[in-house]
């Protein structure tokens, strides 16, 4: 079976439908393109867990502040196609704008608390523009799982209280962050970064690595923050906008160590780049 690509709610229904009648089960892996192995992980997550597998790919606007990076972020369908159907994916939705949001369009969907803290403080209105995004693609396909990565922990976490708050019928997937040999994230922005800049990012996740053995041998979470931070600018990173300890599904944070699942979590300018990562104490 080859990789099919519809660009409506309701081609993309019709083929969903079918499968339904047939008895298969569906995953859906949401991406906004420029395809890497952090996102083709969550594609053979999907097609190891679901009998049909439904990549999206939609660069959404409402998720990009007034002086980020939309009209700049890669993209590159025929390559992304290529590489969905190397991989076995069945499905590609790639809807333009006005489908997505059609002329007044109004409903937007909030997650205050979760959605306003670390990123949501960075990044004002961004949870909420993933968190639309997200309810709507749920909305269109009904998956019986979703497959989203941890290299946007939050977003994981945001994405689940939403789908609890709504009563969205469906079962949400973590999927681990895929990293190059030296530690940095794979991300879409990286293409960003300059040789220069390249060769520094890795400090990132050396630094928050760090903070985390160090946090659970006992050491205080303010003070350990406060050394990343300086870390990190002394790399050549700046500003930094977060290095912090956090309860790993509230995400309220944690002074010292106590057994309770917790999660460094970080966020940084290199450049005019700007990375995320964050991992497991
Ligand atoms: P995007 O940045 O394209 O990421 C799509 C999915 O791939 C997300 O779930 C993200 O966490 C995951 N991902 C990205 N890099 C990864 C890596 N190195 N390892 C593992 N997973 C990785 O996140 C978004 O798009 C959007 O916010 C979206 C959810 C599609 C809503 O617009």
């Amino acid at each position: 079976m080859s990789l099919e690509i519809v660009r409506t709610v309701a081609d993309l229904r019709a083929h969903i439908g079918g499968w339904r009648g047939d008895g298969h089960s569906v995953g859906l892996v949401p991406t906004m393109g420029a395809l890497h192995e952090g996102h083709l992980s969550l594609v053979r997550q999907s097609l190891d867990r679901a009998a049909r597998t439904c990549v999206t790919l939609f660069v959404n606007p409402k998720q990009f502040g007034p002086n980020e990076d939309l009209a700049v972020y890669p993209r590159e369908e025929a390559a992304d196609a290529a590489k969905l159907e190397t991989e076995g994916a069945h499905l590609l939705f790639a809807p333009g704008i006005e489908e997505m949001y059609p002329d007044g369009a109004a409903t937007k969907v909030s997650v205050p608390g979760l959605g306003g803290i670390l990123e949501g403080q960075s990044r004002p209105g961004f949870f909420d523009g993933v968190a639309t995004v997200v309810a709507k693609l749920l909305i269109q396909a009904q998956p019986d799982i979703a497959l989203f990565g941890e290299k946007d922990y939050q977003q994981l976490q945001v994405i689940k209280r939403m789908v609890a708050d709504l009563n969205i019928p469906v079962h949400i997937e973590g999927g681990a962050i895929v990293r190059e040999a030296d530690g940095l994230a794979l991300s879409s922005r990286n293409v960003y970064l300059s040789p220069e800049e390249r060769a520094v990012a890795p400090t990132l996740n050396a630094t928050i690595k760090a903070v985390a053995e160090r946090f659970a041998a006992g050491e205080d979470a303010a003070a350990l923050s406060a050394w990343a931070v300086d870390q990190l600018l002394e790399a050549g990173f700046g500003p930094v906008d977060y290095v912090t300890v956090r309860d790993a599904a509230s995400l309220e944070p944690l002074t010292r160590h106590d057994g309770t699942p917790s999660r460094v979590l970080a966020a940084a300018k290199l450049g005019r780049t700007r990375l995320i990562d964050n991992v497991a104490v």
